[in-house]
This record gives C-alpha cells, sequence and structure tokens, in this order.
C-alpha cells in the first residue's frame, strides 16, 4: 500500500477536506487518477466535467461508500479512508468508518427518502439512531431544518405526497440534521421538473451565504456553479484537468478540454 508519504494527520490550518494521491479503479478501468484535492472550511467548491469523468466517484470515496486503491482521503485533518494502526495508516474498519461518516451528508440526484416515513422522521432518524440523540432534541432541531428549507408546514407528510423539489429539500434537511463537517451535492436538481428548480438552488444559497457550510458539489448547471462557488474544479478522466475561479474558468479557460466541455454545453442551453 502507498501510504508511506502520508501522514498519519495533516497539520492545524490544513484544507477540511483534502484527497491526498487517490486512485479508484474498477476493474481496468481507473476512475480516479493519483487525484489531490483540498476543500477549505466554508468553502464552497463546484466539480464539473464530462459524464464518467470521475466527478460522482469522488463524492462516493468521501461519503466512504466504497474503498479506494490508493492514496488517503482526510477530513478535518483525521484520516477518513484510513485508521492508524501502530503507527501507521491502515484501511479503515467499517466501526472507525461508521463514526467517521457522521461527519459527511450527502444528497443525491434521486430522491432516497425513507418513503415509509414523514419529512420529520426522515430527518430524525439518524440523529437518533446514530447520534444517540433523545427524540426531543432531534425533533426540535429537524424542524429548525425543515423550517429553514421552507418544508415545516408538510412535516407529517410522506414521500409520495411531495413534490420532487419538496423531496429534495427534505433530504437536505435530513443531511443537515447530522450537523455534518461537508455536505455534498450530486446534481440534486438533475432529476427535478424546471418549475421546483430554483426552490431548491434557493436553499443551497441560503446554506452557503448565511450558514457558509464546506460544500463539494457536482452540478451540470454551469450559470448556478458560475454564481454560487469560490472555486470551480473540472473534471477530466479522473483528474482535475483546470480548476480556479468562476470568472477563471468560465470566462478565460485555458484547458483545451475544458475550452470543448465550455462550448458544448454552453451551445447546448
Ligand atoms: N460500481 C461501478 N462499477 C464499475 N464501474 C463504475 C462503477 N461506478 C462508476 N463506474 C465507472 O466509473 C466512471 C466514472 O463514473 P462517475 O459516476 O464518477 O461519473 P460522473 O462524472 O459522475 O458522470 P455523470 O456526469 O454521467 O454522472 C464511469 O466510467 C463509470 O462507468
Ligand atoms: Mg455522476
Amino acid at each position: 500500500m502507498s501510504t508511506q508519504n502520508h501522514p498519519l494527520e495533516l497539520p492545524e490550518g490544513s484544507p477540511l477536506v483534502r484527497f491526498s494521491g487517490v486512485t479508484k479503479r474498477y476493474g481496468d478501468l481507473t476512475v480516479l487518477d493519483n487525484l489531490d484535492l483540498d476543500v477549505g472550511a466554508h468553502e464552497m467548491v463546484s466539480v464539473i466535467g464530462p459524464s464518467g469523468s470521475g466527478k460522482t466517484t469522488v463524492l462516493r470515496m468521501l461519503m466512504t461508500l466504497e474503498k479506494i486503491d490508493e492514496g488517503v482521503i482526510y477530513v478535518d485533518g483525521k484520516p477518513l479512508s484510513h485508521m492508524e494502526r501502530n503507527g501507521q495508516l491502515e484501511f479503515a474498519n467499517e466501526k472507525y468508518l461508521r463514526t467517521q461518516r457522521t461527519n459527511i451528508g450527502m444528497v443525491f440526484q434521486q430522491f432516497n427518502l425513507f418513503p415509509h416515513m414523514t419529512a420529520l422522521e426522515n430527518c430524525i432518524e439518524a440523529p437518533i439512531n446514530v447520534l444517540g440523540m433523545k427524540r426531543d432534541e432531534a425533533e426540535e432541531r429537524a424542524l429548525n431544518l425543515l423550517d429553514m428549507v421552507g418544508m415545516l408546514e408538510k412535516k407529517d407528510q410522506h414521500p409520495t405526497r411531495l413534490s420532487g423539489g419538496q423531496q429534495q429539500r427534505v433530504a437536505i434537511a435530513r443531511a443537515l440534521a447530522m450537523r455534518p463537517k461537508v455536505m455534498l451535492l450530486d446534481e440534486v436538481t438533475s432529476a427535478l421538473d424546471p418549475e421546483v428548480i430554483g426552490e431548491v438552488l434557493n436553499v443551497i444559497r441560503a446554506l452557503n451565504s448565511e450558514h457558509k457550510l464546506t460544500m463539494l458539489m457536482v452540478t451540470h448547471q454551469m450559470g448556478f456553479a458560475r454564481e454560487i462557488s469560490d472555486r470551480v474544479c473540472f473534471f477530466y478522466e479522473g483528474k482535475i484537468a483546470e480548476q480556479g475561479t468562476p470568472d477563471q474558468i468560465f470566462n478565460d479557460p485555458q484547458n483545451e478540454r475544458t475550452k470543448q466541455f465550455l462550448s458544448a454545453v454552453l451551445d447546448a442551453n
């Protein structure tokens, strides 16, 4: 394992999230290729790039849904993919992952609320069962969050009675209920009807401007990425081909791949 050059902990002042030389393969296919990616505290980083370039994989690795093959992922200075044992890093075991996973909140493209639970129940399930919160306390937190995403009135509805946009807002509240250090958003508006996209984008805007969350967002909505991001990363074949401020990436891209991608997606709109 090539973790020898990786420290057991990052020095103070390091970025909140760090991918250090991360490689992920599926059989012969290298999906993430020696990837270095940092996300600073309170930073909003957008990930753009062609289909299959590894954008979702980055989020899934950070959510610890699968093992990486090489490199180390750190969150808040501590290894996430690995744990220390006898002064060395080795792959994290399930118990360590379960604890570390509570630091990460993720919202997916397909609304994945628990169908048999109401909006409120969806938001208290993990705080009670994973964090061990008391029911009253979990409910109070959940009601505040449902209010913040404009879903308080629908707290007792089941997901089938909610629109896609409403379900996504509950999904955001549910992720926030764990008070994650990092929020991951994977094309959260791409399965939505056009008329409800705005209500979800407004919630993300508020998380960014009022709550200053640390967010890593995969999106095909270039206008939104441009408006909201501190930094935009253009992915190509499992690597960051180019990154910079929205102004740099959208107005003055340097990489040929970035130029091609942007002209293709911007022409299509
Ligand atoms: N579980 C898996 N098994 C095998 N290959 C996979 C698996 N998950 C992803 N891949 C492959 O990894 C590559 C990157 O996939 P990923 O989902 O990260 O792409 P993406 O950039 O999110 O694309 P899109 O814009 O279409 O969502 C693709 O070629 C995909 O087919
Ligand atoms: Mg994807």
